[in-house]
């Protein structure tokens, strides 16, 4: 197993190419397929220099909406000395001492997508590194963690990324996780992806470079496992729509997870995009589809130019 970090990975800041090229040593479609989750971790930890270095690449990513989240690294170990009752994340993840956490503005809007995009970026710089993460959005301890990172009364702690050297072996219970959340599988193509409209499943036959981007986005992590994502392209836009599980949206009310899936799906599309050397921007543009599903909503849409 790799306890460095491999030769050429030093972690510069090179966010400021975040727009306008591939922030990452390896190719974007190549570490969006790489990525799985990890919930077994080795005992030695990543150095404190590697996880402030994460942060600040997270802290350097042009968000898409704008909104201005802010991040933090948490020392789990550090948080338990202090706190007799805190157990950190759900005891599904063996072995997680650090977590990157992000902190969201209430007054904006569009925090949960700029969030998705932001942590995502820094799951795919992790993987760069050959760290095993984890987002977890669901049960850990938000209260505390908050309060190591000075939350405020007008921020939320939607989610945080468990960081650390995968284990060897992964351990039962994260085969287990992984089993139950059907982590390994991805709906069609078909499912996900039209033109011109919802009768319509997209060729990617007939997609070009598009397809490669599309597969991306695919192969996204999400809530649950739910791919929510739904993308139409229409003349020189693609369309990006959430299929809404309200029963699962109400179950969660601490954040919205799957608008921060959206964003995940926007980060793995646009640094496809921009890798292969298409450009476009994004931009509101609802394209009041006809027979839209009653649990669908707009979100935002890539203009390719
Ligand atoms: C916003 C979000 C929240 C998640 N929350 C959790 C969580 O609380 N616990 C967990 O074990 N996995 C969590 N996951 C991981 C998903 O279960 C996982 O991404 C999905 O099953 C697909 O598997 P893969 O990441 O290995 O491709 C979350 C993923 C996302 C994107």
């Amino acid at each position: 197993m790799t306890l460095v970090a491999p030769a050429g990975h030093a972690l510069g800041l090179c966010y400021n190419r975040v727009m306008d090229g591939n922030p990452f040593a390896s190719p974007v479609v190549e570490l969006v397929r790489a990525r799985r989750s990890c919930r077994s971790f080795a005992a030695v930890a990543p150095e404190p220099r590697l996880l402030a270095g994460l942060e600040a690449f997270a802290a350097g990513v042009a968000v898409p909406f704008g909104s201005g989240p802010r991040f933090g690294v948490i020392d789990n170990e550090i948080v338990r000395a202090g706190n007799l009752f805190s157990a950190g994340s759900y005891g599904m993840i063996k072995g997680a001492r650090f977590y990157l956490a992000v902190l969201v503005r209430r007054s904006e809007p569009r925090r949960w997508e700029d969030a998705g995009f932001a942590m995502e970026a820094a799951v795919l710089r992790a993987t760069d590194l050959g760290l095993g993460s984890c987002w977890i959005g669901g049960v850990f301890d938000r209260r505390r963690f908050g309060r190591t990172l000075g939350m405020d009364a007008g921020e939320q702690l939607p989610a945080v990324i468990v960081l650390g050297w995968p284990a060897e072996r992964r351990s039962l219970r994260d085969r287990l996780v992984r089993w139950s959340a059907k982590g390994d599988r991805r709906k069609p193509a078909a499912d996900l992806f039209f033109a011109g409209g919802w009768g319509s499943p997209m060729a990617l036959e007939d997609a070009g470079q598009w397809a490669q981007i599309l597969e991306s986005v695919r192969f996204a992590p999400s809530a649950s496992n739910k791919q929510p994502w739904r993308l139409v392209r229409l003349g020189d836009a693609f369309h990006f729509f959430l299929s809404r599980d309200k029963a699962y949206s109400a179950m969660m009310p601490l954040a919205d997870l799957q608008r921060i899936d959206m964003g995940i799906a926007m980060c793995h599309f646009q640094f496809s995009a921009t890798e292969l050397g298409l450009k476009g921007e994004w931009g509101g543009h609802d394209p009041k589809l006809p027979d839209t599903p009653a649990n669908f909503e707009y979100v935002v849409s890539f203009v390719t130019q």
